[in-house]
């Protein structure tokens, strides 16, 4: 019989990636998030804590757990914990991971080094994401992904306006102490504030 050259499967490939791997898939996937993984490696230090509005694919969960952070996600719609990739993204983090079912207008978060706003993208939902408790818990900065995209408008399935109004309203309310740090002018849009 004709020996046929193995052909391993995605699911073993999966087992045997580290978190590296997984965020160089993200970029070969051309993932929306993925051009500005150097923003988010430039700022997030190994040890400090993100808290994350916004699951889904886990692009961004890779990003920051591969800067050596520590994750706390939240969304509405968990993916299944035994899907592959969950589990094995769990396994590489090793602790430095926990997926929670909340909604994130209304979910008081722990103090944390970094938020990330990466969940439905109207301004209602910022606006409520951005609530006094959340924001006395970040200690050095909050993300914003999608700023470009749905700035000025929602994402239609969502309805509503876009982000960006929601976000310009926050930096100018009196005694606001976050600056506008990094914002992007091409791709998808992704914007840093940091105390
Ligand atoms: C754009 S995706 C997140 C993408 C993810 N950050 C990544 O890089 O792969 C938005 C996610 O926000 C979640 N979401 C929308 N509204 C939410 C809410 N009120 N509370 C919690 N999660 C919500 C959706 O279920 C969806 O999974």
């Amino acid at each position: 019989m004709k020996n046929t050259p193995h052909k391993p499967k995605t699911g073993d490939l999966l087992k045997q990636a580290t978190i590296a791997d997984l965020v160089v898939m993200w970029q070969e996937r051309e993932g929306a998030m993925s051009p500005y993984y150097p923003v988010i490696w430039e700022r997030v230090k190994t040890g400090e804590t993100v808290v994350e509005f916004g699951l889904r694919r886990g692009g961004s969960t890779a990003a920051f757990l591969h800067a050596g952070a520590i994750v706390v996600s939240y969304d509405l719609d968990l993916p299944d914990p035994r899907i592959e990739l969950y589990r094995h993204l769990s396994k590489l983090a090793a602790g430095r991971w926990a997926m929670v079912y909340a909604d994130t207008r209304v979910i008081p978060i722990p103090p944390c080094d970094w938020l990330l706003v990466d969940s439905e993208h109207t301004y209602d939902q910022v606006k409520a994401e951005l609530r006094p408790d959340v924001v006395a818990c970040v200690r050095k900065g909050i993300m914003f992904h999608d700023t470009i995209v749905h700035g000025v408008d929602g994402r239609k399935s969502q309805g509503g306006g876009g982000i960006w109004p929601a976000i310009e309203e926050f930096l100018a309310e009196p005694g606001c102490p976050f600056h506008l740090d990094y914002h992007a002018t091409e791709g998808v849009g992704f914007t840093v504030l940091m105390r």
